[in-house]
């Protein structure tokens, strides 16, 4: 049977599927060291694990409004306003089950075959794919290590068509851990109101950034969309609970479209999502603090064993090592350290040219788990 011409567009998700295989080898009774999934090791906090179980007793497990449950839409909206100072209201926000759908159906909602979206290269994985699925076109500025992979509103400038309809940002960003200056973010968002395109805001990463207050774009421009959840600051991965906040003319078109593909997302989780926000908000920051810790001692440990690490990361949980004195195929190598030292690391050919030749190495493992990869890895690197 012929598959639709879109799919030859989609690659493999390869963070996917490096931990796909050390799940593999973990139940022949390998001890794999997981540096490569995006994934906090701490569990959700305890005040969401109870809430979650209330809400099943209490029978919170049918359809629930399409938009979200509105304590959770007005928890995020309380959110936005202590955490940024921007005014976001309940309608504006349609809660998804995890960021991916929503950004799913934010390309559909934005984009005609051929129109293009702006993104750095290094980019989150699966940026591109989304794109290409809704038949719109990927448009990369480069982002390099020398540079510390700063996302520059010029480069940006110098990519913009009149098919531009969207500036994707992402920062704190996976995979550089680059963060976005303030002055930089206000430029791409009046880049974006003059070419009367949009800004995508991706701040998944957002709450973890040690000594930092994160920026929303709703802070700088009001022709944007954002994508967040509660994966990484609230250590929820597999609760799969995100949310869109849309420009209110917006709001409605994205209800249908998610009404029709998803019908809801999980009542029971959403007050989960409730009370990490009512009652948990303080846990991000401790995250993050431990997150710091281990960020220091991956890049010294990366260094060490002769990696490089040219820019240190300042936010998210990653850091992008370079490996090119080693490889030049980043995704055979990867698999090579997973048999050859069981170490999962992530190719850095998933997030773009510029990110061949790299690693990405997640600091979501304790500090002894980290040691023991570094420990093994360097043993592997130096009988090459
Ligand atoms: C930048 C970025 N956006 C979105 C996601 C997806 O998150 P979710 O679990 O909310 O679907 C990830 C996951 O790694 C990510 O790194």
């Amino acid at each position: 049977m012929r598959l639709a011409g879109r799919m030859r567009e989609i690659e493999p998700f390869l963070a996917v599927e490096v931990a796909e295989r050390a799940a593999e080898l973990e139940r022949q009774g390998t001890d794999v060291v997981n540096l490569g999934y995006g994934e906090p090791d701490f569990e959700a906090p305890p005040v969401v694990r109870e809430a979650l179980e209330k809400a099943l007793k209490d029978g919170r497990a049918r359809y629930a409004h399409s938009l979200g449950i509105l304590p959770l839409r007005e928890a995020i909206a309380d959110h936005y306003r202590a955490t940024y100072g921007v005014a976001v209201a309940a309608e504006q926000i349609l809660v998804t089950p995890g960021t991916s759908p929503a950004m799913l159906l934010l390309f559909g909602h934005l984009l005609d075959p051929g129109d293009e979206v702006v993104l750095s290269n290094p980019y989150y994985a699966c940026y591109p794919n989304f794109i290409r699925y809704a038949e719109g076109v990927p448009v990369e500025v480069d982002t390099t290590e020398d540079d510390g992979f700063q996302y520059r509103p010029e480069a940006i400038a110098a990519r913009l068509t009149p098919r531009c309809r969207a500036i994707m940002i992402n920062s704190p960003a996976n995979p550089t851990g680059m963060v976005l200056s303030a002055d930089r973010m206000a430029a791409i968002a009046r880049l974006a109101e003059a070419q009367g395109a949009c800004v995508v805001s991706d701040e998944i990463y957002h709450g973890l950034t040690e000594g930092e207050r994160d920026r929303s774009i709703l802070e700088l421009t009001d022709r944007a969309f954002v994508l967040n959840g509660f994966s990484k600051a609230f250590a929820m991965t597999g609760w799969r609970l995100g949310y869109v906040i849309a420009p209110r003319a917006h709001a409605r078109a994205l209800q249908t479209l998610f009404g029709n593909f998803f019908i809801s997302t999980n009542e029971f989780v959403q007050w989960a999502g409730v009370a990490a926000l009512r009652e948990a908000a303080d846990e991000p920051a401790r995250f993050g603090r431990v997150f710091a810790e281990r960020r220091r001692a991956m890049v010294a440990g990366l260094r060490a064993i002769g990696l490089g690490v040219g820019c240190e990361p300042r936010g998210a949980f990653y850091v992008l090592a370079n490996a090119r004195r080693f490889t030049q195929d980043s995704t055979r190598f990867a698999f090579e350290i997973l048999e050859g030292c069981h170490v999962a690391v992530t190719p850095g050919a998933a997030f773009g040219s510029n990110a061949e030749g790299y690693l990405r190495f997640s600091y979501t493992a304790s500090l002894e788990r980290i040691e023991e990869g570094l420990r093994r890895l360097g043993a592997f690197l130096a009988g090459r």
